[in-house]
């Protein structure tokens, strides 16, 4: 495996304002980290944002845990070398996978993202919650032992589910195919007695509807995006990192694989047009 050296902030300055307004890095394996960068822009609208969604590599969650150290080396690296003064690792996957491996070597905040298991579980009346994942983080180690600090004498169902991140990747998220494997993962769920479902992935907000209106409204949906943007906007504020309040954002999106659909996408979510660079190769 490929060794990573130390990384430092690429632009440590003595002019502080000038550090505080440096952008927020943000990626995940595609679109789905566009959720959290949703919540992000807007808890936190004066802050730029550079977002990368590695589209050419997804989904990460077939690949192996090489591979994927080796992409969050590669996305952090170039994040840096754009100056962002902290970054948000937008995929849960990557997180549980990457993450320890990436704080270790680089020093500038990295936020993860984690599934709300532990709120999910202190507020079942059934105590059975279900878990939806992509199959690499379903078998991780670091995820497992999450579920078993979190889950407070539940009992949970983890759900991988395989081909799902690649229709949202596609803008196939509202489609009859994408229904009918929403349906043939969650119909067992079903039988559970679960009263929450847990979205592992970032994409998965993308069919949150559509998973709804399968579940019924007696399950609750938990997702993460809230409680990443509280984290980020801890560790800004603890770190003196917050943009000062005259700074006028900008938002730069990248991905390594250019489709109409992300673009379409990022338009409609940040309610603009926004311009979407195809990533350097890395
Ligand atoms: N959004 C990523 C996550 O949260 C998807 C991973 C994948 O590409 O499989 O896990």
């Amino acid at each position: 495996m490929t060794q990573y050296s130390a990384v430092l902030p690429a632009k440590i300055t003595s002019n502080e304002s000038s550090v505080k307004d440096q952008a927020i890095g943000i990626f995940d394996s595609g679109v789905g980290g566009l959720s959290i960068a949703k919540c992000i822009h807007q808890y936190l609208p004066n802050e730029s944002l550079i977002y990368v969604a590695d589209s050419l590599f997804a989904p990460y969650g077939d690949k192996s845990s090489t591979v994927i150290i080796e992409r969050v080396n590669k996305l952090a690296d170039w994040l840096i070398k754009q100056n962002v003064k902290a970054i948000v690792v937008a995929c849960n996957t990557a997180t549980v996978i990457a993450i320890d491996q990436l704080r270790s070597r680089v020093n500038i905040p990295i936020i993860g993202v984690e599934p709300a298991i532990k709120p999910a579980a202190l507020h079942s009346k059934t105590q059975r919650i279900a878990l939806l994942v992509t199959e690499a983080t379903a078998i991780n180690h670091r995820f497992l032992a999450l579920v078993n600090k979190h889950k407070n004498g539940a009992q949970t169902i983890i759900q991988p589910c395989a081909g799902l991140v690649e229709l949202i990747e596609q803008g196939l998220h509202e489609s009859k195919e994408c229904r009918l494997l929403l349906n043939d993962l969650l119909q067992p769920l079903l039988k559970n007695n679960i009263d929450k479902l847990v979205l592992g992935c970032t994409h998965y907000p993308f069919v949150g509807t559509m998973i709804q209106e399968i579940i019924g409204d007696k399950i609750t949906i938990m997702e993460t995006a809230l409680p990443v943007t509280e984290q980020l906007m801890r560790q800004l504020s603890d770190n003196n990192l917050l943009a000062s309040g005259d700074h006028v954002f900008q938002q730069t999106f990248f991905s390594s694989q250019v489709t109409h659909h992300q673009e379409k996408l990022m338009s409609t979510l940040f309610e603009k047009k926004s311009s979407l660079q195809p990533l350097p190769l890395l």
